[in-house]
């Protein structure tokens, strides 16, 4: 069961930054889930909300405000150790940083609440850029991006996202749509759907796994991975079995 640090090691880290990224290697995750956006001025940025207002020093929409406005902000804001600056990344910046490592990268492609043109083709440049196709694979809630993205570069794998009721049958679906895994939330998923998924040659990975209870339950479903807060928590269950 691989284990995939869900923004980061966003548990202890302020989420989907540079630090929680570096924290998520170190805590010996399988790999990365994060959440890409584009800027004003078309850069693929790392932000899991559409509004700056939750996570940094900033107000206002993501897409109102350029890459270079971004980089000034804090996404540290709900970090609660001391007053550190941790900047936006850039997916560029963190593509540089993830081809140095051996991890998997999972890309949300946040396109469920504000339609972005042409973020999938961005995200495919940048990725190719720094060699990355075999290591990344994308997710994403608006499934129409899957289909883009599949069109744009048919090597890079995708896995569908699912809200918290879940989809009966979704390994037939996901396989229909030439899609490659299901991304459940815990609190939907049963035994009997990660076994039809498997039957439809699906794998499933699963958000977001932050308890013993979700862990163990995964763990015995036969789950292929997981999305936790807490990377190192997963490790060190994972590794004791
Ligand atoms: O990809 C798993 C999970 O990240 C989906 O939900 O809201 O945390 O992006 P969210
Ligand atoms: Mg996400």
């Amino acid at each position: 069961m691989k284990i995939f640090a869900h923004r980061g090691y966003s548990g202890a880290y302020p989420e989907n930054t540079m630090l929680a990224f570096t924290k998520a290697l170190e805590a010996d995750a399988d790999g990365i889930e994060l959440d890409v956006q584009l800027s004003k001025d078309g850069h693929v940025v790392i932000i899991h909300d559409e509004k700056l207002d939750r996570t940094t020093d900033g107000s206002g929409k993501v897409a109102d405000h350029t890459l270079a406005e971004l980089q000034k902000l804090n996404a540290a804001k709900l970090y609660k150790r001391g007053s550190e600056f941790h900047s936006i990344p850039s997916f560029d910046e963190y593509c540089a940083w993830a081809s140095t490592t051996e991890l998997i990268t999972n890309v949300e492609l946040k396109t469920g609440l504000v339609y972005y043109p042409g973020l999938e083709a961005k995200c495919i440049e940048i990725i190719k850029k720094h060699n990355l196709e075999k290591k990344v694979f994308f997710s994403s809630f608006n499934h129409l991006s899957l289909v883009t993205a599949r069109k744009l570069a048919p090597k890079i794998k995708v896995g569908a996202l699912v809200m918290e009721w879940g989809l009966e049958g979704a390994g037939r679906a996901v396989s229909e749509y030439g899609f490659h895994y299901y991304h459940p939330a815990f609190e939907s998923l049963c035994k009997a759907q990660v076994e039809e998924c498997h039957a439809h040659d699906v794998k499933v990975n699963v958000w977001t796994v932050n308890s013993m209870k979700a862990l163990e339950d995964c763990y015995a479903w036969g789950v292929d991975g997981i999305f936790t807060d807490f990377p190192k928590v997963a490790r060190a269950y994972v590794d004791a079995q």
